[in-house]
Order: C-alpha cells, then structure tokens, then sequence
C-alpha cells in the first residue's frame, strides 16, 4: 500500500481483514489512485472481496471483470459475463442486472432470460410493489419473491413472468456507496428460496457489479471529460503539458500541444530537445534560458515567442507555465499552456498596418460618432487641414464645426440625412479651418458604418481631400479662358478693321455715289421749282430720289459702324438671308472694282439661325474678299462668286460662298486655316482661322473644298437652326 501510494499505482492482492470478533478473514483487494492533485493522493478506492464462499473461482471473475473494466470493455459485456458466472455457478438459475436511471430500471444484462420479457420490462418504474427489482430499487434492500404466483408484489407483472414460467425472483440492490445504481437479480422456473450459500453469491456478485459499473461510469466520465478538454483545447488552439522536475522529462503533453508543435502524437512523448528543435531559431535561446529560470526560480512564467515548422510556417505562441511544489517547497512539476494566436497575431498586423495607412494618408480620415458627427478619430492629414496642434483640440471640437459656415445647412439638411438613410454621400464641400477661418474646398465622402452583427449605424466614416489647389487652378484656368476669348475678340475685331480698311476705297465710293446722286437730284430738283409751281411732281420724283439715296448711304455708314464698333458678342434670331444680303451690300464696290460678279441662291423663306450678327457678316465679309481676290489674280474664265444658303438637316443652315478663281489642291484645304499662313503679299493670315472659331463658337462647321465642276473653290460652314441652341 504504501509503494502503491509512493508510486501513483493501482494495487491487487490477497490480504487478510481481521474482523470485530479477532478472526481473520482472508480478502482480495484491489485499489488504485483515484485523484492526484499536487502530487497529493487525494483519495483510493478499493474494495474487500470475501474469499471464503467463492473461492478461487471467484477471484478469477473477480480478475476477469477489472481486467475488462481496464481494457475499456462496454458495461454491457462486463455485465453480461458477470452474469454468466453466476449461471455457471448454480444450474437453473436466470441472472440478470438492470442499472439504474432515475426511478426507472434499463436492460443491463440478462443472457438466458426471454427477450419477449426483458423488452416488456425495460425500461419499468420503480415502486413499493413493482416485481423484485423494482420493489427492491424502491426500497434500497433485497427483496426475495419465493413464489411470484402468489406474491403481491408481482400481481402487476405476474401474468408476464408466468408466460415465460418464470415463479421466483430475488433482487438485491446494488448500492456500493448507499446509493442505488442497480439490481441484481436471479430468477428460477420454481418457486424456491435462497440458501445461505446463495446469499453470500448474491452478496459478492452485488459487490462486484457496483465495481465494475461505478469503475465503468467513473471511466466514462473521464474519457468524456479528457474528449471535452481534447475538443476545447481543439477550438482554442490551447495545447497544455506536465515536466517532471525530478525525472527532468516531459511527463505529459496533450494532443493539440503535439499539433502546435507538429509534433506526431502517435510516438512517445516528446522530449525538450524536440520542443527546443521546434522553437524558431531567433527565440530558442531566450525561451530555452526563461525556462531553466522559471524551474530554478519556481515562478510563473508568460512569454510569446514562435514556433518554426520544418515545412517553413511560423506560428506565434502565447505561453504560460506554472510550478507545482510539494510541502517542503520543493519543485515537483512544472505545468504549461501553449496558445497558438498565430491568428490573432496575423489580425492584429493586419490591423496595425491599416491603422498606419489611414495614419499616413495624405486626405483627411475621421471616424465620426451619429450623434453630432463628432469626430472620435482623427488623422494626421485630417489635424494638420484643419489647423490642429493635439487630438484633445480635435475631440473637443463637434462635428458641425469642422464644416465652413456657410456649407453648414446643406450639411444638415442634406448630407447627414442622405448618409443615414442611404449610406452614403459625397461630393464637393468646403472645411473651416481652426485657426485662420479660412474655407478648404474638399472632396468629400462620408459613409455610415454599421455593425455586421445587428445591422444597426455605429458610427460615420469620412475621408476629405484637400482640392484647394484643384480650384485654384479651376479658376486659373477659367482667367485663362477669359483672356484668351478677349484676345480672340480683339483679333476678330482687328480682323474686321483689316478687311474693312481693304475696302475703304470701294466703300467710299458705295457712299460717294448716293451722295453724288442726292447732288443731282437735289440741282434736278431746284431746276423744276425754278420752272414754276407747276412742275412739283417732278420736283417730288427728285426728293423721293434724294430720300432713297439718302437711307442708302446711311445704312451703308451704320453697316460699317456696326462692324467697326468693339461690342460683347451676343445671340440673335437672324433671318441668313438678310445677313447676307448686308454684307453684299458692303462688298459690291470691291466687286464691281475687280470685275466679279455677285450671285446669290438663297432658299425661301430664309433659314434662321442664332448668332451673333456682326461676327456672322464678319464670316461672310471675309470669304467674299478672299473669294474676288482669288479671283482678281486670276485671269482666266468667268469672274462669278456664288453665294447660297440653305436649310440641312440636322445640322441647321448651310451657307456656301463658291468662287471662280484658281481653287486649292488636297493639301492647302486645311493649310488655308493656319494662323499666319497667306499667299498674299499684305495679308495676315488670320482671315480663315478667324472665321473657324466664330462658327465653331456658334457651334457649326467651317471648311473648305474644291469645285467638282468648274474652276474654283467652295468655303461653306453650317450653323444650328434655332432649336438647337441651347438658350
Ligand atoms: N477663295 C480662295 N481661293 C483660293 N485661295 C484662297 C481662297 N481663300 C483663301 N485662300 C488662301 O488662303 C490664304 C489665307 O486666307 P486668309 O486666312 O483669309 O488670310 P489672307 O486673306 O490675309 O491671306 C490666302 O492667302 C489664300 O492663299
Ligand atoms: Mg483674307
């Protein structure tokens, strides 16, 4: 007993108990460790079997049945084959054994009784008169039925034990600690009472099945308990061990602890140096030294260093050790925890680096509470934009007053709400920065963060960046654009002045001659009334003369004005027609000097077009001189320049100044609209180009093209009808 108690051993041997009286009796015993708890044994279970009745056949069940109950065979076999032995033992009998459940008895074993029987009582409540086993578990003592015919106590199940001719039943309770957990029973087709010697099998048989079933249980137990703490240690990645201070080996070490260190759990137990191969290089040293310390200094230790598979995976490793001291302070063990959190560890990077990237951003990032948007977090980016010197500055600020006071209604009214409801917006919105007050223009872009669990809005994320210098350029670009059509403007205007100064001589005469007219019909005039009163019809032909004339010459001037003056351009309804028609008005004189002629083909009624009118007759004014200086140069053919204007669809207008004089080949077709590219000796070159961008401002098309038929060239553009132009 002691060796056993010295050694953590389970024991079996012959030893004599002497009883009350002085006598001695001769005894098998087997016992064995029941729990140890720091190296303490807390507790031994064993048992005294008598050996005087049984004898050696006895002992050898007896064996048998531990040896079964060791091996890990199934109660119903240890059952089964207890109840065997007693069938063995005295002929005639019917053993059975029914466990306990609640107040109901189950099929344990009972090899020779009828199935019919054991089915229709499996399973049966136990009662003050329920048969021999029920009545017996009931009462918690045996209960021995001579005659089940005639005893009371079967009247509920008599008619079931008769039709299998079963007449005596005596059941005795197993009960090893005062506690039913079963009956035995033994059966016999005739009535009969038991003998002395039947008593004492009964009373050995019942000790060894309380054994053997509370062993069995007890065993079931455990192995139920180590597959939960297996499983748990599963689904935490927790892998546990024992040293053996004393012996300096390992003395257990779990399944999951071989797994973290995939380490095959089918060999024997690993030793340290195992554990040691497998610890990564860089961290076996420390971890090996914070060990031996932990032992030689009997303290707790918790360290995390990495574990590095042959197949090259790392895992990190959480672990914890503490010591076990026998009385005298002595170390007896050193229990540890591995926990692999490779996992949370690849998380937890996972997430320091995210954190550094939002950290580092360039745009401002804040994550905002629902409740006033306050900010919670707040970038660097985001601190430095708006004028922050610390975070307790950023936290102390709402949100409403990062937004610049006149963008704070919308924001309000507008973007909260749409981000609530919809999640999400963004766009363009101006910050306020802290210190100067000045807006920031941003873009920005704000979105509810839910919970992934319940759904709900947690919180609102937010990411602006900074486009202050976007719009500074926006609005360079805008000046640029600005001077650059005021250049154009100029130059259009310049250009006017160029083709109007071309024209002057051709013009004065335009004007000379209604004036030279007015002269002579003026001195006509006079000429009659001097002839007397009676000639004033006459004189009223001359006036009307004069009148006309006069309005000629004037519309002539205003026309010339019109396209001296420097004016903003701006959008007309214009018949083409009569646009036309003006600036031919201007050109005769040149075309008259030159020897063309002018033709028109102009549709009816007029195409209208909007437009601006002066650069329009601009256009016109400076292909019809193009056109008579081409020809004029030339000497060859019909001197005729054709204008016509028509309606196309879908472009709108069409208007075509065609002329007779030497045309252009492929190459100077688009060349002619060069700036600067002329062919004549006191040209500028910027005719063409010029009339491009005004009908391309007007949102038309201006080209050139040879004539197919005859001589000549054809510049043409188009122009949206009115319904086209957007107003
Ligand atoms: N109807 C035409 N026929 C032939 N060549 C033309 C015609 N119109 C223009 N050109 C050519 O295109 C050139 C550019 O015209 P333009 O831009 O009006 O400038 P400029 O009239 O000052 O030369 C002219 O110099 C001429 O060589
Ligand atoms: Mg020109």
């Amino acid at each position: 007993m002691a060796r056993a108690l010295k050694y953590r051993r389970s024991i079996e041997g012959e030893i004599r108990v002497r009883r009350a009286d002085g006598k001695f009796r001769g005894d098998s015993s087997a016992a064995r460790r029941c729990r140890i708890k720091k190296e303490t044994i807390a507790k031994w279970r064993g048992m005294l079997i008598s050996k005087s009745a049984s004898g050696e056949a006895l002992l050898v069940v007896e064996r048998r049945i531990l040896e079964m109950v060791a091996r890990g065979d199934s109660l119903a076999e240890i059952l089964d084959s207890l109840c065997r032995f007693v069938e063995g033992q005295a002929s005639g009998v019917l053993a059975s054994i029914s466990p306990l459940d609640g107040d109901r008895l189950w099929y344990g074993a009972a090899p020779s009784l009828p199935k019919a029987y054991t089915d229709a009582i499996n399973g049966m409540a136990i009662g003050p008169s329920a048969g021999s086993c029920g009545t017996a578990a009931y009462r918690g003592e045996p209960v021995i039925v001579e005659d089940i015919a005639s005893d009371p106590l079967w009247s509920a199940y008599c008619d079931l034990a008769l039709s299998h001719s079963l007449r005596a039943c005596w059941s005795t309770p197993v009960s090893p600690q005062g506690k039913v957990i079963a009956t035995f029973a033994m059966y016999y087709r005739e009535p009969r009472r038991p003998t002395t010697r039947d008593r004492e099998m009964i009373e050995q048989i019942t000790n060894l099945a309380g054994v053997a079933i509370q062993r069995k249980l007890a065993q079931e137990k455990l192995q139920r308990s180590e597959a939960y703490l297996a499983e748990a240690q599963k689904l935490t990645h927790t892998g546990s061990w024992a040293w053996d201070a004393r012996k300096q080996r390992v003395l257990y070490c779990s399944d999951e602890m071989f797994r973290i260190f995939g380490l095959d759990p089918l060999e024997s137990l690993p030793t340290r140096k195992n554990f040691r191969q497998r610890v990564h290089p860089e961290d076996r040293d420390w971890v090996d030294k914070r060990f031996d310390r932990s032992l030689r200094e009997k303290v707790d230790s918790f360290d995390e260093y990495r574990v590095l598979l042959p197949d090259g995976t790392v895992k990190h490793i959480n672990s914890s050790g503490h010591p076990i001291l026998d009385e005298d302070g002595g170390l007896v063990e050193f229990i540890a925890t591995a926990v692999d959190v490779t996992e949370r560890k690849r998380g937890e990077l996972e997430r320091q680096r995210l954190a550094s990237l939002v950290e580092q951003a360039a745009e401002l990032m804040a994550i905002a509470d629902l409740s006033g948007g306050t900010p919670i977090y707040l970038n660097k980016a985001g601190m430095k934009m708006v004028g922050f010197d610390s975070r307790e500055q950023a936290r102390a600020r709402r949100g409403i007053h990062y937004i610049f006071p006149e963008d704070r209604q919308f924001v309000n009214e507008v973007l909260w709400p749409t981000v609530l409801e919809k999640g999400s917006w963004s766009g363009e919105m101006r910050l306020r920065h802290f210190k100067t007050g000045d807006p920031i223009p941003v873009l920005y872009s704000s979105f509810r963060i839910d919970d992934p669990e319940t759904g709900q809005p947690v919180n609102v994320g937010n990411v602006c960046s900074d486009i202050t210098k976007l719009k500074r350029a926006e609005v360079e670009a805008r000046e640029k654009d600005r001077r650059y059509s005021e250049m154009q403007m100029e130059l259009a205007h310049a250009n006017r002045v160029a083709t109007m100064g071309q024209l002057t001589a051709s013009i004065a005469h335009e004007v000379i001659q209604p004036i030279a007219a007015t002269v002579t019909n003026a001195e006509t005039a006079l000429s009659w009334l001097r002839l007397g009163s009676s000639h004033l019809e006459e004189v009223q032909q001359a006036l009307t003369s004069i009148v006309e004339d006069g309005i000629r010459a004037a519309e002539v001037v205003k026309g010339i004005r019109a396209l001296m003056k420097k004016a903003p351009p701006r959008k007309d309804r214009l018949e083409v027609n009569g646009v036309i028609l003006e600036i031919i008005e201007l050109a005769r004189g040149e075309a008259v000097k030159h020897g063309v002629s002018i033709l028109t083909e102009l549709a009816d009624p007029s195409p209208l077009v909007e437009a601006d009118r002066v650069q329009l007759q601009q256009v016109l004014l400076n292909l019809i001189v193009n056109a008579i200086e081409a020809i004029g140069a030339d000497n060859e053919g019909a001197k005729e320049v054709l204008i016509s204007a028509g309606k196309v669809e879908p472009s709108g207008a069409l208007v075509a100044v065609q002329d007779s004089g030497p045309g252009l080949d492929a190459v100077m077709l688009e060349r002619v609209f060069e700036s600067f590219y002329t062919t004549k000796p006191t040209g500028l070159g910027l005719g063409l180009s010029i009339c491009r961008s005004i009908i391309e401002a007007h949102g038309g098309r201006l080209w050139a093209s040879a004539n197919q038929r005859r001589r000549g060239a054809t510049f043409q553009f188009t122009l949206p009808c009115e319904a086209n132009i957007p107003s």
